[in-house]
C-alpha cells in the first residue's frame, strides 16, 4: 500500500498569528491542487495562531492540515498555562507533536507522559505526530537504534494497531536539529526503517506498512529529494526552513523540482 507522503512545518515559537496567516498565503499561493493531491501538507503554528490559521484554511477551503505543537494529557482542569486535546480538536486541528525533543530536554517530557499525549491526542480523534531521535552522544557511542526504540516502545504503549496505523511518527536526531547539519539520507533511512521494523514487532506488518515515518533535523529545499528518495522516509518535520513560506512550498513540491 503506498503511503501518501506528509511534509508538516513545525514553526516552534516563531511568527505571531498576522505573519502566520501571511506566511499560509504565500504557502498556498505556490501550491495546487496537483501538490495537494500528491503529499498531505501540514502547518504548526504556536497556539496563539491556530485560530487565525483555522480561519483562512476554512475561509478558502485550502487543503492545508492544521496541528499544534503540544498538548497536556488531561481534558481540562486546574493546569495553569496548558491546552488539551478537547480544546485542539475543537479547532479542527488534525495532528499534534507530541514529543517533540525541545519538549523532552528542555520541558521535561518523558516517555511516560509522551505516550500521555500520544493517547489524549488519539482519544480526541486526531493524528499524533510522534518525535523519536538520539542525541549527539547517544551516536557516538552506538546507542541510536536502542534508543530509539525504547522511544517508539513506550510512547506507543497501550495505543491499539488501528491508532498506530494511522499515525505519524517523526525520527529526529537531535544533533541535526537547527543546525544545519542533515543526517545523511542513508542514515536517516537505517533509523526509520528501523522504527518501521519496531511498529512490525510491536504489531504486524500491515501496520508497519502503513504507519508514516518523517525525517526530521536540517530539511530544506535542497536535501529533500534524496531524503524522499529513501524507501522508509515518508515525509518531513520541517522547522527552519518552514518558516520561509517559498522554501517550504519548494519542500511540499518536492516529486514535481
Ligand atoms: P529544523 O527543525 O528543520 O530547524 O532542523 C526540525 C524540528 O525540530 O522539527
Amino acid at each position: 500500500m503506498a503511503r501518501k507522503p506528509i511534509m508538516a512545518g513545525n514553526w516552534k515559537m516563531n511568527l505571531d498569528h498576522l505573519q502566520a496567516i501571511q506566511v499560509v498565503q504565500q504557502l498556498a499561493y505556490h501550491l495546487d491542487t496537483t501538490d495537494y493531491d500528491a503529499t498531505d501538507v501540514v502547518v504548526i503554528p504556536p497556539f496563539t495562531a491556530l485560530r487565525s490559521i483555522q480561519t483562512l484554511i476554512e475561509g478558502d477551503r485550502l487543503p492545508i492540515g492544521l496541528g499544534a505543537q503540544n498538548c497536556h494529557w488531561e481534558a481540562a482542569g486546574a493546569f495553569t498555562g496548558e491546552v488539551s486535546a478537547p480544546m485542539l480538536a475543537k479547532l479542527r486541528a488534525q495532528y499534534v507533536i507530541c514529543g517533540h525533543s525541545e519538549r523532552r530536554t528542555l520541558f521535561g517530557d518523558s516517555d511516560e507522559i509522551v505516550n500521555r499525549k500520544v493517547r489524549a491526542v488519539l482519544a480526541h480523534g486526531m493524528t499524533p505526530i510522534m518525535c523519536v531521535g538520539e542525541s549527539e552522544e547517544q551516536r557516538t557511542a552506538g546507542e541510536q537504534e536502542h534508543v530509539v526504540s525504547g522511544q517508539v516502545t513506550a510512547g506507543l504503549h497501550d495505543v491499539t494497531g488501528d491508532q498506530a496505523a494511522d499515525l505519524v511518527v517523526a525520527y529526529e536526531p537531535i544533533w541535526a536539529i537547527g543546525t544545519g547539519k542533515t543526517a545523511t539520507s542513508e542514515d536517516a533511512q537505517v533509523m526509520c526503517a528501523a522504527v518501521r521494523g519496531v511498529v512490525r514487532e510491536l504489531y504486524d506488518g500491515s501496520v508497519a506498512d502503513s504507519i508514516r515515518i518523517q525525517y526530521g533535523g536540517s530539511v530544506k529545499p535542497g536535501n529533500v529529494r534524496d531524503l524522499m528518495a529513501q524507501a522508509d522516509i515518508d515525509g518531513a518535520l520541517v522547522g527552519g526552513a518552514s518558516l520561509d513560506p517559498d522554501d517550504f512550498a519548494v519542500i511540499c513540491r518536492f516529486a514535481r523540482t
